[in-house]
């Protein structure tokens, strides 16, 4: 077919005949002659057809997908839509034929209507229709693009490691694949292609990225699902700031390409410890301000005694001025429950009154000099609503920390605010006292002495890169000395007759002259995510899983026969019988 865009022409070419081919948006009626736009990948042209000329254009409905051939010529004065790329022009129609007829679509392919996303999900390929999706897509195939032309250009090797594996630790649940040879063995869906990229260093590669397709059976939220996409990249004789340097390069010409944009370089570095004390989180917003300051020294004689119970237990005051935002009774009472649902035992608010007075349920206990102390601290103005909590460091720093996004933080992502967080703590301590790890347990020690000394204050040569207080990604620089990974795993608590069963193959390829590596793996769908401004990743994947692992187009997850259950060796247990042979249809959850 001899097509032209439909979204492509324009008053240069008036007179020519041309032919267009797309789906119809939209009929309309005026005066016996029918107005209909066609909308192909390119965008939207005006066919004027005459319905006695051309009998189909009484059956045209929405969606029809439909080919009409006609001559370009100028719309008449005062009819033209300044709005539209082809609004100068219209085609008028001399041949018009149906190629395809549409059912009445289940909602409109229209930007401006509100769709329920399990409606769009379950008809996908018709929301990916509307202009939005449309942009979405096109923007990430684009993003894909730069990134390997980035990387094409500095000599990385695009090499794909398997998905079919044994499992990768990063700390979600593996999705697992049983076996038919090998009946009661498992495969490991990648977590990361963590150990392989290692691997392809020990084997020479040197540098290496992979737009890489992970799994994690691990909660949904906004900006997860069950698979998502990285982009996983490894250098040998590299340390922390050659990675820093590579990964600034592909996501400076990645917000190029889709927001023409310059990012500054190099972004700005915060230490982990800085990140937590200032902000409260280890994913700071610096489009906001509204840093943490420690007002512990202003309380030690205070007579208020959540103040002093928690300074004498150890703690710490740490608070916020959050500026003059709206502060009612009801909505003090709504902080107070949220800092008490993440964990606090409750928090102190004042907002200071126009005569420079402190309006807070606890002023009455608190004395001129430590009145003045907090206003000073924050250079609080009139209206400022000041927000405080007294507790173990690391809770009233997240409580508030939290506090400042509910508050402040943008829902947009018209600015771009990118940095680094590094110097990670090597281990995190879990809630019964045991030390997990808390990148990954190949991530190298900052020093070895103090990983043997002190495990649990001890940092690592981790780092995570940040946009908009969204993690992009995360890397470290790796443990490349069996010994040093048979220590980690140690502490770990996995003795080294479990580590040689899960690992001996990975220990083992560590023995065979290991270069020092390093590398890094950001999440695309969350990285072209803010940059299309959308707030979920969903949007930005093509055809995405619901906030309850399902598929409402196929319906997967979905029951298995028993003899192809019988050909795996695996029988299914009584909850799962029970919900196969009751009602309970597969993909139909109940939750979302
Ligand atoms: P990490 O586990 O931090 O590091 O993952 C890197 C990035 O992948 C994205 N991501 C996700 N995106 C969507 N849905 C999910 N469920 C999900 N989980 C992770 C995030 C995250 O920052 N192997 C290491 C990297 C390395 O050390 O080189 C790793 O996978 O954007
Ligand atoms: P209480 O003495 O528990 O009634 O608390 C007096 C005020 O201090 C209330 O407004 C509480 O929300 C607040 N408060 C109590 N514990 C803390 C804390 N650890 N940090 C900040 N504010 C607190």
């Amino acid at each position: 077919m001899n097509r032209t865009p439909a979204g492509s022409i324009r008053p240069a070419q008036i007179g020519e005949t041309v032919t267009v081919s797309g789906w119809v948006q939209r009929r309309r009626d005026h005066g016996g002659i029918a107005f209909v736009d066609i909308r192909d990948a390119s965008g939207l042209v005006q066919v004027v057809a005459d319905p006695e000329a051309h009998e189909e254009v009484a059956d045209l409905k929405m969606e029809y997908c439909i080919s009409v051939t006609g001559v370009v010529r100028a719309r008449p004065e005062g009819t033209e839509n300044p709005d539209l790329p082809t609004g100068e022009i219209e085609i008028g129609a001399d041949d018009l034929v149906v190629l395809s007829p549409a059912d009445t679509l289940p909602f409109m392919i229209d930007d401006r209507v509100d769709i329920d996303e399990r409606a769009r999900l379950r008809h996908r390929y018709l929301d990916l229709r509307r202009p939005r999706m449309g942009a979405n897509l096109r923007a990430r195939s684009r993003a894909t693009a730069a990134i390997r032309r980035t990387l094409d250009a500095q000599g990385f090797l695009e090499v794909e490691t398997p998905t079919l594996i044994n499992s990768t630790p990063e700390g979600a649940r593996d999705m697992l694949v049983p076996s038919r040879l090998r009946e009661g063995e498992f495969y490991a869906l990648p977590q990361s292609p963590q150990l392989f990229k290692q691997l392809l260093m020990v084997a020479g590669v040197e540098r290496y990225f992979q737009i890489a397709r992970c799994y994690r059976d691990e909660d949904f939220r906004a900006d997860r699902q069950l698979e998502f996409t990285q982009l996983d990249l490894e250098g040998s004789f590299w340390g922390r700031d050659d990675v820093l340097d590579a990964i600034e390069g592909v996501l400076v010409a990645v917000a190029r390409e889709l927001r023409d944009v310059d990012i500054p370089r190099p972004f700005p570095r915060l230490t982990w410890q800085e990140s937590m004390d200032r902000f409260g989180t280890d994913k700071p917003d610096l489009r906001i301000g509204a840093e943490i300051v420690d007002l512990s020294g202003l309380f030690v004689e205070s007579g208020f005694g959540v103040f002093k119970t928690a300074l004498s237990g150890g703690g710490t005051i740490r608070g916020i001025d959050v500026g003059p935002v709206e502060w009612s009774r009801a909505r003090a009472d709504a902080f107070t429950e949220r800092a008490k649902e993440l964990g606090a035992k409750g928090l102190v608010w004042m907002v200071v009154e126009e005569d420079g007075s402190l309006r807070s349920p606890v002023a009455k206990f608190l004395d001129e000099g430590e009145i003045s102390g907090i206003k000073k601290a924050f250079a609080a103005g009139p209206g400022d609503v000041i927000l405080i909590a007294a507790d173990r460091w690391k809770l009233a720093v997240e409580v508030l920390g939290t506090l400042r996004n509910d508050l402040l933080r943008p829902t947009g992502h018209d600015e771009l605010s990118f940095l680094w967080v590094i110097d990670f703590p090597l281990f995190e301590e879990e809630e019964d006292g045991s030390i997990t790890f808390s990148h990954h347990p190949f991530t190298a020690p900052a020093s070895l002495d103090e990983m043997r000394d002190n495990p649990k204050t001890a940092l690592s040569r981790a780092y995570d890169a940040v946009l908009n207080g969204v993690e992009l990604g995360s890397g470290s620089v790796r443990i490349h000395d069996p010994a040093v990974q048979r220590q980690v795993f140690e502490i770990l608590g996995i003795d080294a007759e479990t580590a040689e069963r899960r690992f001996g193959w990975f220990l083992e390829a560590l023995r065979y002259g290991a270069p020092p590596h390093a590398g890094f793996a950001f999440g695309i769908d969350r990285l072209v995510m803010v940059l299309q401004r959308e707030t979920s990743i969903r949007e930005v994947i093509p055809f995405p899983k619901t906030q309850s692992g399902v598929d409402p187009m196929t319906g997967a997850p979905t029951w298995v026969d028993d003899a192809q259950l019988d050909e795996l060796g695996i029988a299914l247990n009584e909850t799962a019988l029970a919900r196969r042979d009751g009602d309970e249809e597969p993909g139909q959850p109940t939750d979302d």
